[in-house]
């Protein structure tokens, strides 16, 4: 590991329609620790809408990285000014995203193959804020799949003043696969990464990817300086919790209880704002993962938090139905 890193050896990945502010909430209460991720958000939304709306976020999310697309690097540069100027930590620029809208507009995995345009996009962006800006890449993209072809990319980044990589450890197929297909098809390739680290230990290099368990991040760590979690913590957001007591956080952890009470003053405070009740509670349905009455709280929540009107009582009836199952079992 890199000892004179300062960022959190735990992140949350980005996750489109996933990260959104209600689970990045959600995710603080269960771990006060790891870093979060927004969804990716566009520099050309950032130019041309409403950035206050795409950039807003509340203060207890910190550590918190804004996660960028695009290739202008003026874009890039004003929806970084943007973004450090609301308090984002960081700053993160998307090279792994491989869906056809991402490629169409020249970004994500796609700008593997272009490490002048990415590192002109750095360059721009990390000279105008104070914030680290960083990158989040593959180990390749299509039938590139070898050191050499990621060694470029991260060389020209290195040059341009890059010290974070997060790395996504499979190739990126541009063609032919779903986005979600992209997340499984390539198989993992975790040396790759190590191999990176240990021929760039400057670097600051986090590794993503397929991680499930303690036992699974037990075996990265000592190769890299960080995990970054995607599916499983939103799936099991209780794992982030297990990290933290893993990595020797003891300060205010919560259980799984603490966390339900302390949403409820957010929730009614969102809802009193006219957001919807299930807009919220859909982020924690894997709150219970693998406790008994779990199928009993995800199941109440998914049929009643979307009805008309629904508000707080829907939660504590959620409790009520899961204890009631768990009682019976
Ligand atoms: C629903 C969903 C949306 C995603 N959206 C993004 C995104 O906006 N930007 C990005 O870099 N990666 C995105 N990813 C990829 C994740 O950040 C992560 O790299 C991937 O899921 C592998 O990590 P995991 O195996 O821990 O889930 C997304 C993944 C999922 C499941």
């Amino acid at each position: 590991m890199n000892e004179s890193r300062n960022f959190p050896t735990v992140a949350v990945a980005p996750m489109m329609d996933w990260t959104d502010r209600h689970c990045r909430y959600f995710l603080r209460l269960v771990s006060p620790n790891a870093e979060l991720y927004t969804e990716m958000v566009t520099a050309a939304a950032i130019h041309h809408g409403d950035a206050d709306r795409l950039l807003a976020f509340d203060e207890s999310e910190h550590p918190l990285a804004v996660q960028l697309g695009g290739s202008d690097p003026e874009l890039m540069t004003e929806a970084s000014i943007e973004a450090a100027n609301r308090g984002y930590d960081e700053i993160n620029i998307n090279v792994g995203c491989p869906s056809d809208r991402v490629q169409s507009g020249q970004f994500g995995a796609c700008l593997m193959d272009r490490p002048e345009l990415v590192a002109d996009c750095f360059r721009g962006m990390q000279a105008s804020v104070d914030v680290p800006v960083t990158v989040k890449t593959r180990i390749g993209i299509n039938d590139k799949d070898d050191e050499a072809f990621l060694y470029r990319f991260v060389d020209t980044l290195a040059n341009a003043g890059c010290r974070r990589f997060i790395v996504h450890a499979r190739i990126a197929i541009l063609e032919g696969l779903s986005p979600k297909e992209n997340r499984s098809v390539p198989p993992l390739n975790y040396e790759r990464v190590f191999k990176f680290k240990r021929d760039y230990p400057e670097l600051d290099v986090m590794l993503n990817g397929g991680l499930k368990t303690i036992a699974d991040v037990d075996c990265i760590l000592p190769n890299v300086d960080g995990v970054m979690i995607g599916r499983e913590a939103y799936h099991n957001p209780w794992f982030l919790a297990e990290l933290d007591r893993y990595l020797g956080h003891r300060e205010d952890l919560p259980d799984r209880m603490d966390v339900v009470e302390r949403m409820l003053p957010y929730i009614a405070a969102q809802i009193a704002k006219g957001v919807r009740l299930g807009s919220i509670t859909r982020h924690m349905l894997g709150l219970f993962a693998g406790q008994p009455g779990a199928r009993a709280w995800r199941r109440y929540l998914s049929e009643n938090a979307f009805r008309k009107g629904a508000g707080i009582d829907v939660v504590e009836s959620a409790l009520a139905a899961m204890r009631d199952a768990s009682q019976a079992a």
